[in-house]
């Protein structure tokens, strides 16, 4: 077990408060360092971040960058329809695959209108096209960007301009999707420098697709997280209501989710219900309870079920755009909620077994105007304390992949973007306010604040960073995996600052 300094024992403290010691002689590179961890007790991932639930953090784009960095997103809920939060399931499950088994498809009578609004919606041009526009009739050609780049009419039907049947290459379900064999399906690709490659029956009709640029994807992106399908993983957050999780549960399941988060600023007894029925019902997901701050709920919620929880996320109010502390006076300092969850879940694995915990919001970044670096020291520090993953919002609502526009902003001279707490009088007004289990309360006491953090560009620039210095952390202390360093860190108080 990693040394807590006997004057943090008992004692509330945040990141910023302590340090971490190196007390060896480092003789590896930073490169070997592993940061594998357990998300969840089924769910290992290769990065131990995930994005907040939140709706200027995580839709499919977020989802999508968090999964092939090796993290994994959590959707948010806060949509009028469970179908629009469904549809960003779909876009990530969509994104990257070996076989696309429910390929998206037109008919000839569509137009290139019809292309445009698929890649609105899916964010890719090519279509297989079937006589009837779906999947049961036989193939009759495929339209891919470069059928339609350069056309102004959009209402030309797509039988004028699609490459037809007679003049495809395709591939036989019996040789591929049969024998689970994605490399003959890629010969083809290669070998015939297409872009897509439709996978049909022994009637013509279309079972699967496999593109090349998802090919690519999976060599370029050695840490995704996901399924046997190759498809990435995802989570959704689902509300802590019995009845509206039970639907949006099923919709969701039928989609492809890996798991759910029942997300409610304090666990209460209802979403030991929702876990219940999920696990009864859907075995295959994993279930993600929060949020807790005290070893006391800890021990409650695995006495109670252990078997219906897969996770536990921790986070009392320490998030940058939360006011729960100061409106409600309840809450914990992060560092020390993590320490103390942590530490419980470890007294009781050997009598119920292994449960991760997951260190939710309150991660800083220090920022100076024109220098936005990243310093990924708290997440080192979250991950010493015990914590197997590390939750964030406001440090990945900057990115390029969040919900939103970037703006200029004139006070402070930069490129910024919105984030807002889910328990914010703006998010409540979107529904935000079932999180906080207050949508039919006529008084609305605010539990979040709408702020702007500072743009950080691309995802795919900066998560590398991160991951390197959290990497760099745990070499400097001599641990080749969060392993070693949660079983050795030496966690030591720092001077208050000034
Ligand atoms: P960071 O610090 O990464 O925190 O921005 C993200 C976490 O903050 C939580 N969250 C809230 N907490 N009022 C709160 O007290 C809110 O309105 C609110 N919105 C989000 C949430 O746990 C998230 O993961």
């Amino acid at each position: 077990m990693a040394k807590l300094h006997s004057s943090l024992q008992n004692k509330e403290f945040w990141y910023k408060d302590i340090t971490l010691i190196p007390n060896r002689l480092p003789d590896f590179e930073r490169d070997a360092v592993d940061l594998a961890t357990n998300f969840t007790k089924r769910v290992v991932l290769k990065t131990p971040f995930v994005s907040a639930p939140m709706d200027t953090v995580t839709e499919a784009e977020m989802a999508i960058l968090m999964a092939l960095m090796g993290g994994i997103g959590v959707i948010h809920y806060n949509f009028q329809t469970i179908d629009e939060q469904i549809k960003e399931v779909e876009k990530v499950k969509k994104f990257q695959a070996g076989f696309v088994f429910n390929p998206v498809v037109l008919s000839p009578q569509n137009t290139i209108q019809n292309v445009y609004g698929i890649k609105d919606k899916y964010g890719f041009f090519s279509v297989l096209i079937t006589e009837d526009g779906t999947l049961s009739s036989k193939l009759m050609g495929i339209v891919t960007h470069r059928d339609i780049r350069y056309r102004k009419d959009m209402e030309t039907k797509l039988k004028e301009i699609m490459t037809p049947r007679e003049r495809l290459i395709v591939a036989k379900k019996s040789e591929t999707v049969d024998k689970n064999d994605l490399q003959i399906a890629n010969e083809i690709l290669r070998k015939n420098n297409l872009d897509t490659l439709p996978i049909i029956d022994e009637k013509d009709k279309v079972v699967a697709l496999v593109a090349d640029s998802d090919l690519r994807k999976n060599e370029q992106y050695p840490l995704a997280t996901k399924d046997e399908n190759k498809q990435l993983k995802v989570f959704i957050a689902v509300e802590s209501r019995l009845g509206l999780a039970k639907e949006r549960i099923g919709k969701a399941f039928d989609s492809g989710i890996d798991g759910i988060v029942i997300d409610a600023s304090v666990v209460f007894k209802e979403q030991l219900e929702i876990a219940k029925f999920c696990k009864q019902n859907f075995p295959q997901l994993d279930v993600v309870l929060g949020n807790i701050g005290s070893a006391e709920m800890v021990r409650k919620i695995i006495e109670a079920g252990f078997e219906y929880c897969d996770a536990l996320k921790v986070g009392m109010g320490p998030g940058a755009a939360c006011i729960t502390q100061q409106e409600l006076g309840t809450g914990r300092a992060q560092a020390s909620a993590v320490w103390d969850c942590t530490q419980e879940a470890k007294k009781l694995e050997k009598k119920y077994g292994f449960l991760p915990v997951i260190a939710d919001g309150g991660i800083r970044i220090a920022d100076t105007i024109g220098q936005d670096m990243a310093k990924p020291g708290d997440i080192t520090k979250a991950l010493a304390l015990g914590a197997q993953t590390v939750m964030m919002g406001s440090l990945f609502a900057g990115l390029d992949e969040s919900p939103g526009e970037k703006e200029f902003d004139y006070e402070e001279n930069r490129m910024v973007k919105k984030y807002r707490g889910m328990g914010s009088i703006e998010a409540m007004e979107k529904r935000g306010a079932l999180r906080y289990g207050i949508e039919k309360m006529k008084i609305r006491v605010p539990e979040g604040k709408v702020i702007k953090v500072p743009y950080r560009g691309s995802g795919y620039d900066f998560i590398p960073q991160l991951i390197a210095g959290v990497k760099q952390s745990l070499q400097k202390q001599g641990f080749k995996n969060i392993k070693e360093l949660q079983e050795q860190a030496d966690i030591r108080p720092l001077p208050k600052q000034n």
